[in-house]
């Protein structure tokens, strides 16, 4: 099978899929997971393996129902007016959040708590019997996950590790809930290289996707 089918399958079984976005892009390697799937076993090798920030992409329809801005929208300092980006024409950043029944929020237990309870509430919010006031009553800001917005047409709009993994949930029917984390390098403290994250892929038995694929089958 080529690497976008399986690592349809793979997320599909609530595997993680690491995704190379663009070498014109950021050039960076996530590790991304459907957020349903997530234990304190997966936070744990977001952090050791990984080792960039561990954030949670929502989708635009499910962003609107919980009322979640985009943080440089919001944030009323000199800092985010000028919101430049090198490589996109904006962040996705919304909204950092833990859920209510966490303590400090950080700890493998309480991220992989925050993490699947998003999914749950994802969820809920398609249905449409979940709103800004259910999601307040469950989740409080700030936290130690950072929320991401995805573009409402996806791929067609944009194409981040924001758009990249909810393109892969979608594709299999997971709730629009999809964990991202970059891979940084342990020597040199840069993105992991495609050939480095490759090799990690291998060693673990997981999936690694160009993002061209995705874009190029599910886009
Ligand atoms: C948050 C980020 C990551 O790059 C993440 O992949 C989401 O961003 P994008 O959709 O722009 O790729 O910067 O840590
Ligand atoms: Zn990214
Ligand atoms: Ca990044």
């Amino acid at each position: 099978d080529d690497a976008l089918s399986r690592a349809l399958a793979a997320f599909r079984a609530g595997e993680p899929v690491l995704v190379h976005d663009f070498d014109d892009r950021e050039g960076e390697t996530d590790i991304v997971y459907p957020a349903g799937a997530v234990g304190p076993a997966d936070v744990a090798r977001l952090r050791n393996d990984a080792g960039g920030l561990v954030c949670v992409a929502l989708s635009d329809a499910v962003s609107d129902a919980l009322d979640l801005p985009f943080l440089d929208d919001v944030i009323d300092h000199p800092t985010a007016v000028d919101h430049q980006l090198a490589y996109d024409d904006r962040s996705s950043f919304s909204l950092p959040v833990n859920h209510r029944d966490t303590f400090t929020g950080i700890t493998d237990e309480d991220r992989a708590l925050t993490i699947s309870e998003l999914s749950t509430a994802a969820e809920r919010a398609l249905a449409g019997d979940y709103g800004a006031d259910d999601f307040a009553a469950e989740f409080r800001s700030p936290g130690h996950v950072n929320l991401l917005r995805g573009a409402p047409e996806l791929l067609a709009d944009r194409q981040g590790h924001t758009e990249l993994g909810l393109a892969l949930a979608a594709a299999v029917d997971r709730p629009p809930a999809v964990v991202v984390c970059e891979m940084l390098d342990d020597e040199t403290g840069e993105a992991r290289s495609p050939a480095a994250a490759r090799d990690y892929a291998r060693r673990n038995d997981l999936v690694y996707v160009e993002g061209e694929d995705v874009v190029e089958r599910l886009g």
